[in-house]
C-alpha cells in the first residue's frame, strides 16, 4: 500500500542494540543490513535488503536484496553477500546464525536465546499492540463496509463486506491507524418513490409493528409490480420521489422511518458479528454535496456534457476512453457516481483520511476504477492531497454446486436466518461432544462457535475467490476452521486451569529459559513470526494471511503439546513450557480477535 511507511526506521535501531528489541524482526534485520551496506561501501540508494520471513527449512528470515543489487552493478552476488555479512553489527551475529545460500540469499536463523528474548519482551496484548503500531501510526483510515441498502433485509450477499471489513478495521487499528468505520447506506434513489407510493396504499400497521423490514419488502414488491414502465402509476411514484427530494414533510418522515427501522434491523446483525460503526453516512448525506462535484469537475475540464448527462472520460484508459463515467444523469438527478465523488471529498477533507478502503463485490470494479481515476485527477487539479484509495473486492458466496447460494425454494438467504442456523448447528455439535455441560453453557458456546465459524469460513480464504458455503466444512473440528482454532485456545486455557494458574499473571514464567527441545524451538520460531503475518494481512488488505498463520501456529502448538509434557515437576522446564503456552494463547487470542472472532475459555 502506497501510504504504509517502511518499518525500516521503526525497528532498525532497536535491532542493532539487540535482535529481540525489535517487534518485527524482519524490519530489524533490514535496518542492520542497511547499516552493514553503508559500512561495506555499497551504494545506499541502490541497495534494498528486502527481508522476508523464510521457509523454516532455510532459516527464520531471508534477505533477497543482494541479487538485484549485484545484477544492477554487474557484481558477483555471493561476493556482495560476503561483504555484507562481514559488516553486520556483532549484535546480529550473536543473535542469529547467518548463512549465504544459493546465488546470494542471506539466511538468518535466530538462536534460542534471541527467540526467548522476543517472547519475554512481547508478553502482553499491550506490548504486541505497541510493537505493531509502528506500521500506521499517525494515519487516519476510513473503512466503508457493510453499506447495505435500506428498506431491505441483509442477505447472504452482505456477509462478506461486513466480515472482511471488520477484520480490516481491526488490523489497521492494531497497526496504529485511527480507524473510522463508515456504513455507507444505500438510502437514496428512485426506489424510494415506489416504496412511498406502495406504502400509502398497502401498508399494514400490524405487520409494520411486528416485522417492519419484512413489511417494507412486501410493499416494495407490490409497488414495483404495480408501476410498470410508462404507466400512470409509475408517474405517480415519480411524483412521490420528487416530493421527497423537495423536502415534503410527509414523505420525508416516511423515508426517515424507513432508515430508522432498517438501521435497527441491521444493528441486530452487527451486534452478533461484533461490529460497531462510527458513522452511518449514507448516500442521502451527500445529497447537498454533489453540486460542488459537478462545478469543480466541469471547471477543471474533467467533466463534459453528453446527451444531457454530465460525464467523465479517461482518454489514457483502453476502455474508459469511450465508456463514460456518468456523474449526473440526463434528468439532472445525482447517481451512485455523484454521491461517491462527494463521499471521497468529504472523507479527505472532513476526516482528513490518509487512506480510504471501500469493500464491495468484485462486480463494482469498473465503477471504482473510474471513480478513483476521476478523484486522482480532480484532487491533483485542485491541489488537494490524495489519500490512498483502495477498492477491496471479493467474490460471490456460492453453494457447493458453484451457483449463487439460495434457499431451497430459490429465494435469497436472509443473513439473520443464516446466523441462526449456524448457532443451531453449533449447538447440536457442542451437545454431542459435551453432553455433560449445563444447557446454558452449551448455548453460550454455540453462539460463539456458530458465528465464528461463519466469519472464519470467509476470512480463511483469499477474498478474491468465490466463497463456497459449506456448513460441514466450516464447522469441522479439524482443518483451517474456527472450531479448530477456538478449540486450540480452549485447550491452552484448560492447561492453566489444571495447574491452578492464570495465563495473564506471569509469575509462572519466572525462571523460564530459552526453548530447548525441537518442538519448543519450532513453536517459538512460529511465535516470533506473528508480526510478519499481521504485516502481510494489513499491507495486502487480505485477512486470510493472518488466518493461515494462526492455523499453522495452532498446528505447531499441537505438535509441541504431544511431544513435550507441560506440567512437569522440574521447575525450569515447567516455567519454560508454560511460557510457550501463555504466548501461544496470547497470539492466538489476539489474532482471532483481530479477525473479529470471539474466543472461549472452555469448549
Ligand atoms: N450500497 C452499495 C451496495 O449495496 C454498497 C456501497 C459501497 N460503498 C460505496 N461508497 N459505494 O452495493
Amino acid at each position: 500500500m502506497e501510504k504504509t511507511p517502511s518499518l525500516r526506521e521503526a525497528g532498525g535501531d532497536a535491532l542493532i542494540r539487540g535482535v529481540h528489541a525489535s517487534f518485527h524482526l524482519a524490519s530489524g534485520l533490514e535496518a542492520a543490513l542497511t547499516a552493514a551496506a553503508a559500512a561495506a561501501g555499497l551504494d545506499p540508494n541502490a541497495f534494498a535488503p528486502d527481508v522476508k520471513a523464510a521457509d523454516p527449512k532455510h532459516g527464520d528470515f531471508q534477505a533477497n536484496g543482494v541479487l538485484g543489487y549485484a545484477k544492477q552493478g554487474k557484481l558477483n552476488p555471493r561476493a556482495v553477500a560476503d561483504r555484507l555479512v562481514a559488516a553486520l553489527p556483532p549484535e546480529v551475529l550473536s543473535h542469529c546464525d547467518v548463512a549465504i545460500a544459493g546465488p546470494g540469499f542471506i539466511n538468518f536463523t535466530l538462536k534460542p536465546a534471541a527467540l526467548h528474548a522476543w517472547l519475554a519482551a512481547y508478553s502482553t496484548h499491550d506490548a504486541l499492540a505497541r510493537g505493531a503500531a509502528a506500521a500506521h501510526t499517525g494515519q487516519t483510515w476510513v473503512i466503508d463496509y457493510s453499506s447495505p441498502n435500506t428498506a431491505k433485509q441483509m442477505h447472504v450477499g452482505h456477509l462478506r463486506s461486513a466480515v472482511i471489513g471488520e477484520a480490516l478495521c481491526r488490523l489497521l487499528a492494531f497497526t496504529g491507524a485511527t480507524v473510522i468505520r463508515d456504513n455507507h447506506l444505500g438510502d437514496w434513489g428512485t426506489q424510494f418513490g415506489k416504496l412511498i407510493y406502495g406504502y400509502k396504499r398497502w401498508a399494514d400497521p400490524a405487520a409494520l409493528a411486528a416485522d417492519p423490514i419484512e413489511e417494507l419488502e412486501r410493499i416494495y414488491k407490490l409497488a414495483h409490480a404495480a408501476t410498470p414502465d410508462d404507466s400512470p402509476a409509475l408517474e405517480e411514484a415519480r411524483r412521490e420521489l420528487v416530493k421527497l427530494q423537495a423536502g415534503d414533510p410527509e414523505n420525508l418522515a416516511l423515508w426517515r422511518s424507513f432508515t430508522e427501522v432498517s438501521l435497527r434491523a441491521f444493528e441486530e446483525i452487527y451486534v452478533r458479528l461484533g461490529i460497531r460503526f462510527d458513522h452511518n453516512l449514507g448516500e442521502s448525506f451527500y445529497n447537498d454535496k454533489v453540486d460542488q462535484v459537478y462545478r469543480e469537475l466541469t471547471a477543471e475540464g474533467l467533466a463534459q456534457e453528453s446527451a444531457g448527462a454530465l460525464v467523465v472520460f479517461h482518454p489514457e484508459h483502453p476502455r474508459f476512453k469511450t465508456q463514460p463515467f456518468i456523474i449526473r444523469k440526463a434528468d439532472g438527478a445525482s447517481n451512485y457516481a455523484s454521491t461517491d465523488l462527494a463521499t471521497a471529498l468529504y472523507r479527505a477533507e472532513h476526516f482528513k483520511a490518509d487512506g480510504i478502503v471501500v469493500l464491495t463485490d468484485v462486480r463494482q470494479g469498473d465503477h471504482f476504477e473510474q471513480l478513483f481515476l476521476t478523484v486522482r485527477k480532480w484532487f491533483a487539479a485542485t491541489g488537494r492531497r490524495e489519500p490512498a484509495l483502495h477498492h477491496v473486492t471479493f467474490g460471490a458466496v456460492t453453494g457447493e454446486d458453484g451457483k449463487a447460494l439460495k434457499t431451497r425454494d430459490g429465494g435469497t438467504i436472509k443473513l439473520k436466518a443464516l446466523l441462526d442456523e449456524a448457532v443451531d448447528r453449533a449447538y447440536t455439535l457442542v451437545s454431542e461432544k459435551n453432553p455433560e455441560l449445563p444447557e446454558a453453557e452449551r448455548r453460550e458456546i454455540a453462539r460463539t462457535v456458530g458465528i465464528a465459524s461463519v466469519q472464519y469460513a470467509d476470512l480463511s480464504q483469499n477474498r478474491s475467490s468465490n466463497y463456497v458455503f459449506s456448513w460441514d466444512r466450516m464447522l469441522a473440528l479439524d482443518g483451517n476452521t474456527a472450531p479448530y482454532l477456538l478449540y486450540a485456545v480452549a485447550r491452552i486455557h484448560s492447561i492453566f486451569r489444571r495447574a491452578g494458574l492464570t495465563p495473564s499473571e506471569p509469575a509462572f514464567e519466572a525462571g523460564a529459559g530459552a526453548p530447548e527441545t525441537p518442538a519448543e524451538i519450532t513453536l517459538a520460531r512460529k511465535l516470533v513470526k506473528f508480526p510478519d503475518a499481521i504485516r502481510l494481512a494489513g499491507d495486502n488488505l487480505r485477512p486470510h494471511f493472518l488466518g493461515l498463520y494462526l492455523y499453522e501456529l495452532a498446528g505447531d502448538y499441537s505438535s509441541f503439546n504431544s511431544a513435550d509434557k507441560v506440567l512437569v515437576d522440574e521447575p525450569t522446564v515447567r516455567a519454560r513450557r508454560l511460557q510457550l503456552c501463555a504466548r501461544t494463547l496470547l497470539v492466538l487470542e489476539t489474532g482471532l480477535h483481530l479477525l473479529g472472532l470471539r474466543t472461549l475459555q472452555r469448549m
